[in-house]
């Protein structure tokens, strides 16, 4: 464990007289301590944080950009104390004394995240209430069968632009897709935004040189949908943060609307294309499921144990001198969540192999008043986007040896870099929404698709076994409009789910 400080004013009597290596590093401009933006972190931020627990116990001091110095936590029960105690860990950046002491500059990358804005993230107390309660009761209005609805539509609209060709990378092709075409209906955007937004939001968050054009077009985006719902009020997001008696203001609105729209759909991308990773890898995982041990959203919650979606929060700030995890912590620092070094803390698990299907104590939604508030959305959108897609693809297999897939790591999260997928080509099926409710009593009839088709040998016993003759419709169609509730009369495309 590290050792303390003996600051005045701060010390506890059974605390050894030695300097904080935080507040060292302060004043020597980084020392040797860790850059939780350097290689170390980007090349294997798990090993990382092992090798910080041991030297450091729970919570370790690392530096940010080259020098800035931070605490990270590394133990569950500390990140729970801190994300739960906003009394004594502010959520308010402007605590931090890197802004007083001039060390943080106006292009410090750490700036996008951690520069105070008017949003509920980096509020306290009555004014966090007063934003929250408007997101979080709007987000409530939402049906969730009207989720799943727009989750499975385009679902079968992504595998309808890959099935013909046999293979794909998911990455890509799936799981940067999908959220945001889901979150733009959700905040009640045309469909042809979606694309253009999922393109515009990967470039903002990258930090490229296009960045701020596309940060321009999100905003300007969402600023032409609040003055439209404003002028004609729908069901949806935008229209209901409006409408909400918090009485946020217009530029409120935007910016709630853009903090759901950024951390909804990276997060999710993440969760998805985790989650599948490990349906196609881990035999465990793919036998309990076939065998029906294990259902997919139980599987979802072993994923957010061991690959958060976030691996860090950044952040909260001391509101006083304080001690936490055997370290002191002075008033005005910065302190990140460790999210995912948290999960595996051996404090809490002894054994790190032992399967935590549909345990949700995990760290991956944060806690305490900042929870995320779209967890649920997360995790459904997750669940029936994969479903669908094991449904409609259910040969669906990794084309690549599981070694050769690689992770990209930043400071606050890690993602997969691509998922090389192959299955037996097939032909696209019609949107199940436009189909006449007729169609959907066909009877369900087995006819190859394809040349391939009729010539493959058959990999798997249901391999194939949902396509359909042109012109008739294949079960999981009917199921699936059975499910959603719609049980007559086509819906005509894109019409409102709730
Ligand atoms: C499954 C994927 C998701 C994960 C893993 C996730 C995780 C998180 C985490 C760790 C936080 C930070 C909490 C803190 O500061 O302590 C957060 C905040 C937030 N999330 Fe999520 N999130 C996910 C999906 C979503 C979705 C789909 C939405 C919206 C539809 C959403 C909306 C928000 C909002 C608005 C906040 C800020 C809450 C506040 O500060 O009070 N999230 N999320």
């Amino acid at each position: 464990m590290t050792p303390h400080s003996d600051a005045p004013g701060t010390g506890s009597a059974d605390l050894p007289p030695t300097r904080c290596p935080v507040h060292t590093a302060l004043s020597d401009g980084g020392g040797a301590l860790v850059d939780l933006l350097g290689p170390e972190n980007q090349k294997d931020p798990m090993g990382l944080y092992e090798r910080l627990r041991a030297e450091h116990g729970p919570v370790a001091p690392i530096v940010l950009d080259g020098g800035i110095p931070a605490w990270l936590l590394l133990g569950y029960r500390e990140n729970l104390e801190v994300s739960r105690t906003p009394s004594r860990f502010s959520r308010d950046s402007r605590h931090w004394h890197a802004w007083k002491d001039g060390k943080i500059g106006a292009d410090s990358p750490l700036l996008p995240v951690v520069g105070w804005q008017p949003m509920c993230t980096f509020a306290d107390g009555d004014e966090h209430e007063r934003l929250r309660a408007a997101l979080t009761e709007s987000m409530g209005r939402f049906d969730r069968r009207g989720i799943r609805r727009h989750v499975t539509r385009f679902t079968h609209q992504l595998v309808n632009d890959i099935c013909a060709d046999g293979g794909a990378e998911m990455v890509t092709a799936f799981a940067q897709q999908l959220p945001m075409l889901v979150l733009t209906q959700l905040l009640g955007m045309p469909d042809e935004y979606g694309p253009r937004l999922v393109e515009a939001t990967r470039d903002l968050m990258k930090g490229t040189e296009t960045a701020l054009r596309s940060d321009a077009y999100v905003t300007d985006a969402l600023k032409g949908l609040v003055d439209r719902r404003r002028a004609e009020p729908g069901e949806d997001l935008a229209s209901w943060l409006l409408a909400h008696p918090s009485g946020l203001t217009e530029e409120e609105v935007i910016q709630h609307l853009r903090l759901v729209l950024l951390t909804g759909n990276e997060t999710t991308t993440n969760l998805m294309a985790n989650t599948l990773r490990m349906v196609l890898t881990d035999p465990r995982f793919r036998a309990s499921l076939a065998g029906g041990h294990m259902t997919l959203p139980d599987a979802i919650e072993h994923v957010l144990w061991n690959e958060p979606p976030l691996t860090v929060v950044p952040g909260r700030w001391a509101t006083g001198d304080t001690e936490l995890g055997g370290q002191r912590i002075k008033a005005g620092d910065m302190l990140l969540l460790g999210l995912a070094a948290g999960n595996v803390d051996p404090a809490i698990r002894p054994d790190i192999g032992a399967p935590m299907y549909g345990n949700r104590s995990h760290l991956a939604f944060s806690g305490g008043p900042h929870e995320c508030p779209g967890q649920d959305i997360g995790r459904a959108i997750t669940d029936t986007a994969i479903d669908t897609l094991l449904l409609r693809l259910p040969d669906l297999r990794l084309a690549v040896d599981e070694s050769e897939l690689t992770w990209l790591s930043s400071w606050i999260s890690r993602h997969l870099v691509e998922l090389p997928v192959e299955f037996m080509p097939r032909r696209p099926e019609p949107d199940i929404m436009d189909l006449p409710v007729e169609a959907l009593l066909a009877p369900r009839q087995r006819v190859p698709s394809t040349p391939e088709e009729t010539t493959a040998p058959a990999r798997s016993g249901t391999e194939g076994s949902e396509a359909a003759a042109p012109g008739r419709v294949p079960w999981w169609a009917a199921l699936w409009r059975w499910l959603l509730g719609r049980p007559s009369g086509p819906a005509p495309k894109g019409s409102s789910a709730r």
